[in-house]
């Protein structure tokens, strides 16, 4: 029995609107009829008031604590629809427990891995006909937790709301799986030693727009950030991890020590490339190396990877002063056949031989 008390939805998308809404969703456009919540309070009273409660608005007085200082930690994940008929996530302990160490960072309360899978079962659940069946597509499910408290002083909320919305999605870029650009930001740093670059909170992906904004005004999908200390390293893209591939086979991407988000994609694609017996390397990588390996061609391939990107080629890296085509700007080799393995076994049609998926529905 879920703890998630269901009060349904008193009039919910008509079959055949839902219908047509999930035919070519636009990621992160359409959400489903209900939402989990449930309330958190210093001094004792802990997580209370588990729901699963119509989507809609919420009421909140304009002194609350997030609003003014960002105090918020966020989840994706994804659920999909199996050929069995069954509903399954991806690995969702990983980013239960990734959830809790973002709270940690951010001073906010953990919210038990039981209750985050419990929540997850019940809104998908309830919403099941909300899961799209068409390839590439699946229902995002986004866990967030924000201070909720009234009050403008500056000190960790003693008030947190838990939510989580359900969003039918397609590719998270609107050319799917054609390569996308980057612009490489040589001026704003994403995070710093120290900071919060390894939790996922509102605040990494808000310092990231500026040059998310300098990406799109030159022909670029994404930004990439260099490390804060030097400015001479890979960290991570506006939102993703970036691996990149070697002419010889082996795949380096820089390590998560601190100040990047340790991906669960990221985690699971090294897995499948490590089976396969090549080499991973998490290291440090150079911009200068990476530049120099496209133009001599000891670099073949350079991927983006998250849980919304799925496995995204790269075509072209720019900058200041460079702009140089990764291969022959058509996905590449390993690109593609790490995008297949991984979807076939999101979607069941590979043999799940790490236990990374579970039943939902
Ligand atoms: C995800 O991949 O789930 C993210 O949170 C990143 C964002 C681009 C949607």
């Amino acid at each position: 029995m879920s703890r998630f008390a269901i009060e349904p939805h008193p009039s919910p998308v008509p079959a055949e609107e839902r219908a047509a809404l999930l035919e070519a969703p636009v990621f992160g456009t359409v959400f489903t009829d209900h939402m989990v919540r449930a309330t958190w309070r210093a001094g004792g009273a802990g997580w209370h008031d588990h729901r699963l409660v119509p989507y809609g608005p919420l009421e909140l007085m304009p002194a609350t604590s997030a609003l003014h200082y960002a105090q918020e930690v966020f989840e994706g994940l994804k659920a999909y629809r199996w050929p069995d008929g069954s509903i399954r996530t991806f690995r969702a302990a990983a980013n239960a427990e990734r959830f809790a160490r973002s709270a940690r960072r951010l001073a906010l309360p953990e919210l038990p891995v039981a209750d985050f899978m419990d929540s997850l079962a019940a809104l998908v659940e309830v919403d099941q006909a909300w899961v799209p069946a068409g390839p590439g597509t699946s229902l995002y499910l986004r866990p967030f937790m924000f201070a909720s408290e009234s009050f403008v002083g500056v000190r960790a909320s003693h008030e947190v709301s838990y939510l989580v919305i359900a969003s039918p999605v397609g590719a998270y870029f609107k050319g799917g799986l054609a390569p996308v650009s980057i612009w490489v930001d040589q001026r704003h740093h994403r995070a710093g030693p120290g900071g919060t670059g390894a939790a996922k909170c509102g605040g990494n992906y808000a310092a990231s727009l500026v040059s998310q904004e300098q990406a799109y005004a030159h022909g670029c999908e994404q930004v990439l950030f260099l490390d804060a200390v030097a400015a001479t390293h890979l960290e991570e893209l506006g939102g993703m991890n970036v691996v990149v591939v070697m002419a010889d086979g082996s795949v380096a991407t820089p390590p998560t020590s601190g100040t990047i988000l340790e991906g669960v994609t990221r985690s699971s694609l090294l897995q499948l490339v490590r089976d396969r017996g090549l080499e991973v390397v998490e290291r440090p990588v150079e911009l200068a190396e990476l530049l120099a390996g496209l133009r001599s061609g000891a670099v073949a391939e350079v991927f983006a990877c998250g849980t919304a990107a799925v496995v995204t080629p790269v075509g072209r890296l720019a900058g200041e002063d460079f702009d140089v085509a990764v291969g022959d700007g058509r996905p590449g080799e390993l690109t593609m056949s790490l995008y297949d393995e991984l979807t076939g076994i999101q979607y069941g049609r590979l043999e799940d031989r790490h236990g990374w998926t579970q039943r939902l529905v």
